[in-house]
Parts: C-alpha cells; sequence; structure tokens
C-alpha cells in the first residue's frame, strides 16, 4: 500500500482543494512529507488509541455496529492538518466524537471556559494521545486520503496476514 502512499506524498494541493465547494468524489488535499516510518508509527497510535471503533480499521467511517454516533470518513476527509488535530483533541461537544486531550475542558485550549458546557455536551474521554504522538498520527490520517479503496492487502498490514478481520475481502 505504501507505494501508493509515496507516490501522493510529494503531491501537494492548492486552496481549492479544502474549499468548501470542492465536489464530494474529488481527491481532497493530502499534504504532507511524512516518512513511511512516520506513518507506520501513526498506524499503532490509531490502532491503541481505538480510532478503528468507530472509523474502522481503514478510516472509512465503517467501524463496530454498535459504535455511537457515524463516524467520518476519514479516507475523505477536507480538513487541514490544524483543523483534524482540534476535533482530535477536542472532540465534537454534542457529538459522538470524543476529545483526546486530558486537558481539553479543564481550561480554554478548546475555545471553552470550564464549566460552561452543558454536561450531556461534554464529549465522552478518550484515549489521551501524548505530544509526541501527534505528528505521527495526522500523518497516518493524512496519508489514508491517497490510499485507494481498501483491499487485502492494507488490511492484513493492519493487522496480520491471515487475520480473521480480513477475511471479508477475500475473493
Ligand atoms: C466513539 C466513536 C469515535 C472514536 C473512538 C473516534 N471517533 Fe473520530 N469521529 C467520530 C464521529 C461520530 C465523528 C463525526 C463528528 C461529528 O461531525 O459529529 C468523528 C470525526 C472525526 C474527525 C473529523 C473528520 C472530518 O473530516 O470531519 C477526525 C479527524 C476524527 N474523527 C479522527 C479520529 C481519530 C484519529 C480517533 C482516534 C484517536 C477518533 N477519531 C476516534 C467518532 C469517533
Amino acid at each position: 500500500m505504501y507505494h501508493r502512499v509515496a507516490l501522493f506524498l510529494f503531491v501537494f494541493c492548492s486552496v481549492n482543494c479544502i474549499s468548501p465547494n470542492t465536489l464530494a468524489d474529488e481527491k481532497p488535499s493530502t499534504e504532507t512529507s511524512a516518512s513511511l516510518e512516520d506513518i507506520n508509527k501513526g498506524k499503532e497510535i490509531y490502532k491503541k488509541s481505538n480510532c478503528a471503533f468507530c472509523h474502522g480499521w481503514s478510516g472509512n467511517g465503517r467501524g463496530h455496529p454498535r459504535s455511537p454516533g457515524v463516524a467520518s470518513n476519514l479516507r475523505l476527509s477536507q480538513l487541514d492538518r490544524e483543523a483534524m488535530k482540534h476535533i482530535i483533541r477536542c472532540g465534537v461537544p454534542g457529538g459522538a466524537m470524543p476529545y483526546h486531550d486530558r486537558m481539553a475542558y479543564r481550561d480554554k485550549r478548546c475555545g471553552i471556559e470550564p464549566g460552561s458546557i452543558k454536561k450531556t455536551d461534554l464529549p465522552t474521554k478518550g484515549k489521551s494521545i501524548q505530544a509526541r504522538e501527534w505528528d505521527a498520527l495526522l500523518d497516518y490520517i493524512i496519508a489514508l486520503r491517497a490510499d485507494g479503496t481498501p483491499d487485502l492487502e492494507q488490511c492484513e498490514a493492519f493487522f496480520k496476514p491471515g487475520s480473521l478481520n480480513c477475511q471479508y475481502l477475500k475473493k
């Protein structure tokens, strides 16, 4: 899967790519200069942070059928790096996306005065992501955008060769 990623690593997108007018089926921005090592590190952070429970192993938004909310298809995300980081750190108030910065609602870092958000709107707490882990995680989910349709090879690279989780992709 990674030769395809590598191919796209140097494709920088113009502002048009993230304009709201972009057609839904157009390839979004893949602005990254990440190394394969960073991307693989990011994959491990994605796994251990439970992102796949809701977003699916491939990030296509089809996680566990009983996961809460309708998780976004990260492979088609139009968000830039900073916007992604913000939503992962802070979650979505009133939505199912959890926050992953343990201080998110203890101070104003998410733009919300502590205590001013309704308890029922407070996102749930996800696994904490450490400062040194952010870059690799963002590299990984941005690289997914250039990764085409999830296939058996990608699935087995995510789990392991022969994994039952990938059975459904076998012809
Ligand atoms: C409990 C389910 C759940 C978990 C776990 C979860 N997400 Fe989400 N995520 C969602 C939902 C639902 C949305 C849609 C948010 C909305 O619009 O309300 C979302 C949205 C996002 C978005 C915004 C995408 C876009 O284009 O709008 C990003 C990025 C994201 N999640 C990344 C992650 C990452 C990375 C992890 C793991 C660290 C993660 N999520 C864990 C449910 C989840």
